[in-house]
């Protein structure tokens, strides 16, 4: 992973894999938003060593929206992508769809243990992508948004208020700017979620009016969205905590 360009960190880069290989549900990996394939690789290789099948990765390598990274004067990601998977040997362990997310739901019917958004980061976007396929995430199957504590509208606004705020997650966190939680449809109402879910959602709220100012935050503005992301935990997940919290559905 830290060989493909993209945009996670180290501590994010070992969240995803970690939630990719010990989420306890079965189902597909679903990655919405490739870019130059970063994620994809520690998805793959995670999928690969553990017979999870193929990540399904869906992107149309256009970098069609104003909050999508610059593609340098490139027309595409797609070649910068398909030279990621086979640099690590991982191009038979992903299941490449070269369309937007939207146009990918219409025929999807499969489940998913593991929904990893970073695609449209605008908040009809990042809401679209969230309505489309939660639907479809297994009891106990995690979803996962990047950028929730980047100043992006999009990922933070749908964190709070789709995730955080729904009765059908149970355990939730932040790890690094990756915003996540598990599909707990029997038990997520209980109170020891809702208050969990609750404390990290008015910490994370105040967020949301910065976050739609614009990605150019100056002077006082960017300083309060700096004091208040710090007060929103995010520190790195252990492997073996991370794994009993998830693990009884
Ligand atoms: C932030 S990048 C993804 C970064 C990547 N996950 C990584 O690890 O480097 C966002 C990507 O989402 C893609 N994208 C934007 N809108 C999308 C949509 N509606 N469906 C699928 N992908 C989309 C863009 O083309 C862009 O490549």
């Amino acid at each position: 992973m830290s060989a493909a360009p993209g945009f996670l960190t180290e501590r994010e880069a070992r969240f995803l894999a970690l939630a990719a290989a010990c989420v306890p549900a079965q189902g597909v990996i679903l990655e919405i938003g490739s870019f130059k394939g970063k994620s994809t690789v520690g998805l793959a290789s995670v999928a690969a060593r553990y017979r999870l099948g193929k990540v399904v990765a869906v992107d149309p390598h256009t970098a069609p929206s104003s909050t999508d990274p610059g593609l340098g004067g490139q027309a595409s990601s797609f070649d910068d992508f398909r030279h990621t998977l086979t640099r690590a040997g991982l191009t038979d362990h992903v299941e490449v769809h070269r369309k937007f997310s939207h146009e990918l739901a219409t025929r999807w019917d499969r489940p998913i243990r593991l929904l990893w958004i970073d695609g449209d980061h605008t908040y009809p976007g990042a809401k679209q992508d969230l309505d489309l396929f939660a639907p479809h995430l297994a009891p106990g199957g995690v979803v996962a948004l990047h950028d929730v504590l980047h100043n992006f509208a999009g990922p933070i606004r749908v964190f709070v208020e789709d995730v955080l705020g729904s009765d059908r997650y149970g355990p939730a966190g932040c790890c690094g700017s990756i915003g996540w939680a598990q599909h707990r449809p029997v038990d997520g109402a209980s109170a020891r979620f809702r208050e969990a879910r609750g404390a990290l959602a008015r910490r994370a709220a105040r967020l949301i009016p910065l976050s739609e100012r614009g990605r150019d935050l100056r002077g006082v503005a960017k300083l309060r969205y700096k004091l208040q992301r710090a007060l929103v935990p995010h520190g790195g997940a252990d492997p073996e905590t991370w794994a009993q919290l998830t693990s009884d559905v």
